[in-house]
């Protein structure tokens, strides 16, 4: 009887269940003689030898559901080797755990820090096959990650929701979208849901920038405008201070929810405007994974399985120029993938009048 450990770590997302449905599905269908061990919340459950031994059934029926079966928490990467509130030491204890059941492999469905902590258990000996995953899109060394088309959807419709009644009532509309330290959720569900402008980490704005481009609608007839602003959106002022600097002026400045209430406040100043602020928040991450998401989650998950088939550990499955591909745990660990500001998409949205808040 062989043995393979699973998890899901990190901010859950729609297709979590059905990128394990796709490596379960394939390794029961490889072997016949495999265990799937299913580890609860994630690293916690590795820490604590929380688990289930799953059944194929449990893996059944669960493509189109969102969230996950097993569970998932936030064990930051920074804390990893510092030990728990027992004098735990959590790297040994996941060792242990892994020992204890004789896994020939953990399976690791999680973003950038769980990627991390991947890297150190690989590199602490343990046989570790990633799947990446995130709303964000932000893993460096794929194209795309599990989870962004269906945080997508939901993102856009609010922009879509959110245009008839800006229109009725003329205001200004300001909706956050989520994407941590990047913004291509925010670039996407921006130029989908039809936006004015798009401000992004990527392209900090000039306040005076997005106060134009609301005018020049306005001097255009249009009585509305639409911004849909990164939760991770900075001004370049702030984008030119340092992190010290930075926490030193938002202590000593109002304080707000978010950017996307600061930035109403300034917009509702200069302008005059009546301003709103949406923020679909959490429900990005809610819901069915859309059938996009369930592709690539399947595609995934099968190539997951064929490297555990080949004994190939050490890598995260990868979706790159719409193939299936892998790529070492080492090169990925650390790294965030960014917009490029240069790049076409964005080009291109300028071309249609897409205003980026910069010029
Ligand atoms: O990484 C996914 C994400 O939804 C980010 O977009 C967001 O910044 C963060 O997680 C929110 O984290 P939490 O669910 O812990 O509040």
């Amino acid at each position: 009887m062989r043995r393979i450990g699973i998890l899901t770590s990190g901010g859950d997302c729609q297709s979590l269940n059905a990128t394990m449905r796709g490596v379960a599905k394939a390794l029961y269908k490889i072997y016949d003689d495999v265990e799937i061990v299913g580890f609860e919340d994630g690293y916690k459950g590795l820490m604590y030898a929380d688990y289930r031994i799953m059944k194929p059934s449990d893996f059944s029926g669960i493509l189109t559901t969102g969230g996950t079966i097993l569970g998932t928490s936030r064990q930051p990467f920074k804390l990893m080797r510092v030990p728990d509130e027992n004098g735990l030491d959590k790297v040994a204890a996941m060792k242990h755990t892994y020992y204890k059941l004789k896994l020939e492999c953990l399976v690791v469905l999680g973003g950038n820090g769980s990627q991390k902590t991947a890297n150190l258990l690989r590199e602490e000996g343990l046989n570790i096959v990633s799947l990446p995953k995130t709303i964000d899109n932000d893993l460096w060394g794929s194209d795309l990650t599990f989870g962004f088309h269906s945080a997508l959807d939901v993102a856009t419709n609010a922009i879509d929701l959110i245009h008839t009644t800006a229109a009725s009532h003329g205001r200004v509309f300001i909706v956050e979208i989520m994407g941590h330290k990047v913004g291509w959720l925010a670039l996407y569900a921006g130029i989908a849901g039809g936006a004015d402008i798009i401000l992004l980490p990527e392209i900090p704005y000039d306040i005076r920038a997005v106060v134009d481009a609301i005018r020049a609608r306005v001097r255009s007839g249009k009585n509305f405008t639409i911004l849909a602003v990164a939760e991770g959106a900075i001004s370049k002022e702030d984008a030119a201070l340092t992190k010290k600097e930075l926490k030193e002026k938002r202590k000593n400045s109002p304080s707000y929810p978010s950017v996307a209430y600061a930035l109403g406040a300034q917009i509702g100043e200069m302008t005059g405007q009546e301003i709103r602020v949406t923020v679909p928040g959490h429900m990005q991450r809610g819901g069915e994974p859309r059938p996009y998401d369930r592709v690539i989650a399947t595609r995934l998950g099968a190539e997951a399985a064929e490297l555990i088939r080949r004994k190939e550990y050490g890598y995260m499955v990868a979706l790159n120029h719409g193939g299936i591909t892998k790529v070492p745990l080492e090169e990925i660990a650390g790294k965030l993938k960014t917009v490029d500001p240069q790049s076409d998409i964005i080009r291109e949205a300028r071309a249609v009048g897409i205003s980026f808040g910069d010029e």
